[in-house]
């Protein structure tokens, strides 16, 4: 194992004050993009907001074309959005001169789903990992930059790094293309690696080492992630000490702390989507146990969204003349956010019990974090995919 260099404060200013918390890396406002089709606009993303805080994890989950990478792209400024605003530590992309662009074009890198085709199959690995440090000039010298880029690959965990120096990628695994492109972003010293589905198309035992290095990089370099994936069980993994926010249609529907976003999900799409993951994990397995059928597969159209809740149409809990009126806004109760119309009137109705209770002489109300099941507990449990 390599050794790693301690993270520096990098490409941006620090945060103002020293004893106030800090900034977030990465604010999504009220995002959107909508694009013009054939058939009319689509809102893709349709007011997002987000933050990625310095070396923790915000995992996006959810189906197919729910907009995780069109947030993604929007996010390291690869396309402009339609409407809201990208912050990066508290500047806005769009208020950014040409030196503050550079300097977060080099703090955020993106890693794409496919290793092999995001390399340029003509060069070596060598050639590579040190062409954007050759343009930056970040190294002088052939010698400092094969240096360099063995470093790097011991980062990646691609050792001895001789034996991948001068290779090709049709010479290397899926595995090893997609840590030589985890090299290549982390040759800009990142702050915030976008991974949009960076390890799905890996067999299982090469995707958990690939994770266990990305954790690594995530705790020992402070680099924060932005991690899209479809696969539940690969969130609980990897942003276990982060935030999971579940996107539909567009929109974020439930976000909050993974421990309690898997352990007691709130909002009826993500139980969905917990229930539907075969997953002998014993966490994911009870959800599973819990969880009611969807009564449609079937996916709106962004071009015909339905009235009200998005997700009437297939939920299970749709109750008529409440889901399909108005649509349901993002309310924060206890570090969770969640949009839904029942969960929210089933919460009021227990406050309302609460202070029933308080009033009863002798009563005692449950201590701070008391619950009937402390998400922390499912930390120990063993995950296999
Ligand atoms: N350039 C574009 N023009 C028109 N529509 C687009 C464009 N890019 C994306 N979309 C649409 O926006 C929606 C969101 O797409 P996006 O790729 O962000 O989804 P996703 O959540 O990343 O899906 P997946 O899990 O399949 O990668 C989809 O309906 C998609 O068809
Ligand atoms: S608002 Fe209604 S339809 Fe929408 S998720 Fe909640 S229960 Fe289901
Ligand atoms: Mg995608």
């Amino acid at each position: 194992m390599s050794e790693v260099p301690t993270r520096r404060p990098a490409h941006g200013p620090e945060p103002e004050g020293a004893s106030r918390p800090p900034a977030p890396l990465l604010k999504l406002s009220g995002l959107e993009q909508v694009f013009d089709t054939k058939k009319g606009p689509v809102a893709a993303v349709g007011g997002v907001d987000l933050e990625v805080k310095p070396g923790k994890v915000l995992c996006l989950v959810g189906e197919s074309g729910c907009g995780k990478t069109t947030t993604a792209r929007a996010a390291a400024g690869i396309t402009r959005p339609t409407g809201g605003s990208v912050e990066f530590r508290g500047r806005a992309l769009d208020a950014m001169n040409a030196a503050e662009r550079a300097r977060f074009r080099r703090a955020v890198q993106y890693i794409h789903q496919d290793p092999y085709a995001a390399l340029n199959p003509t060069r070596t690995v060598y050639s590579t990992l040190t062409a954007g440090l050759k343009r930056h000039g970040l190294v002088k010298g052939k010698a400092e930059a094969r240096a360099k880029a063995a470093e790097l690959l011991r980062l990646v965990d691609l050792t001895p790094p001789e034996s991948y120096l001068d290779a090709y990628p049709h010479q290397l695994s899926g595995g090893q293309r997609q840590r030589v492109n985890v090299a290549r972003s982390l040759a800009m010293d990142p702050e915030l690696l976008i991974c949009d589905e960076s390890t799905s198309m890996l067999d299982v035992s090469i995707r958990v080492s690939l994770l266990n290095t990305l954790g690594r990089l995530r705790d020992e370099l402070d680099v924060g992630f932005l991690f899209i994936t479809h696969d539940l069980a690969v969130a609980k993994y990897f942003a276990w000490d982060g935030e999971i926010a579940v996107m539909y249609l567009g929109k974020v529907v439930e976000h909050g702390p993974t421990p309690e976003v898997i352990g007691n999900p709130q909002h009826p799409y993500t139980k969905a989507l917990i229930g539907a993951v075969c997953e002998p994990d014993p966490d994911l397995a009870r959800a599973n146990r819990s969880a009611e059928q969807l009564r449609s597969a079937e996916i709106p159209s962004l071009h015909d969204l339905p009235a009200g809740c998005a997700f009437h149409p297939r939920c299970p809990a749709f109750e008529p003349g409440l889901c399909d009126g108005a649509e349901p806004s993002l309310q924060v109760a206890s570090r969770r956010r969640v949009s839904c119309h029942v969960v929210d009137r089933d919460r009021e109705r227990a406050e309302d019990r609460t202070v029933t209770f308080e009033a009863v002489p002798g009563s005692r109300r449950p201590a701070s974090g008391e619950t009937a099941e402390d998400p922390q507990t499912l930390r120990g449990a063993a995950w296999s995919a």
